[in-house]
């Protein structure tokens, strides 16, 4: 038997909000090639994440997501002007959130729904209240504060500590499968949003539920 859940963590890039909504502003830019650089922008800045924990090396996600953009780039053998790459940055702060996210959030509520994110602050929070989700959101925490980056256990105790329930009571939600594995090795309750029909990663834990859309989160968040 379950605990009741009292609380919901979120993830937010990829969970909430689109990354992948950067592709029409790169498209402008490399027209055939927008796709293409999205994904290699976004994989790298995952990659940067956990290579500069484990190096303990933190640079904020602002300078993590710039430097991958570089490199995706010149990996690609676009040529990123100053503007542009200011363009595509900027993309990141105007991000689109999923079309079941606001109803999701809201059937949740009143209990309390915060999310906890790699974003440096700035940055997060002009996404999410550019996207509107600030409405639905009693806070949006950072990884910055601790200087490291998820799956570190230590990012998911801040988010815990700040709801002020046992871990067993809260709700992880991420489409992310190696933060949803942190969560639940953290020992969160967790919701794995799997969007796409991707096979799980084999990281030795497995989340609680899977998803196919956010819109199933409110009659399993029990
Ligand atoms: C975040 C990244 C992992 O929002 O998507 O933390």
């Amino acid at each position: 038997m379950n605990s009741p859940l009292k609380a919901f963590i979120f993830d937010a890039y990829g969970t909430l909000l689109d990354v992948h909504s950067v592709a029409g502003e790169a498209e402008r830019h490399f027209p055939g090639q927008g796709a293409q650089l999205s994904a290699l922008w976004r994989q790298k800045q995952l990659e940067y994440t956990w290579l500069r924990s484990l190096m303990g090396r933190y640079a904020d996600f602002e300078t993590v997501t710039r430097q991958a953009l570089e490199h995706a780039a010149e990996s690609l053998g676009l040529p990123l002007e100053a503007p542009v790459a200011a363009a595509l940055m900027a993309a990141y702060r105007t991000l689109t959130a999923f079309a079941d996210a606001h109803a999701a959030l809201e059937a949740l509520s009143p209990r309390p729904r915060i999310i906890l994110s790699n974003g440096s602050p700035a940055m997060l929070e002009a996404a999410v209240r550019h996207a509107g989700l600030d409405h639905h959101l009693q806070a949006t925490l950072s990884v910055d504060s601790l200087r490291s980056f998820k799956p570190t256990p230590a990012v998911y105790r801040l988010a815990v500590d700040h709801l002020g329930e046992p871990a067993a009571h809260i709700g992880f939600v991420s489409a992310n499968y190696w933060d949803a594995a942190g969560a639940a090795s953290f020992g969160l309750r967790v919701f794995w949003l799997n969007r796409t029909g991707r096979p799980p990663d084999r990281l030795g834990v497995e989340p609680a539920t899977v998803l196919n859309g956010l819109h199933q989160l409110p009659q399993y968040a029990r």
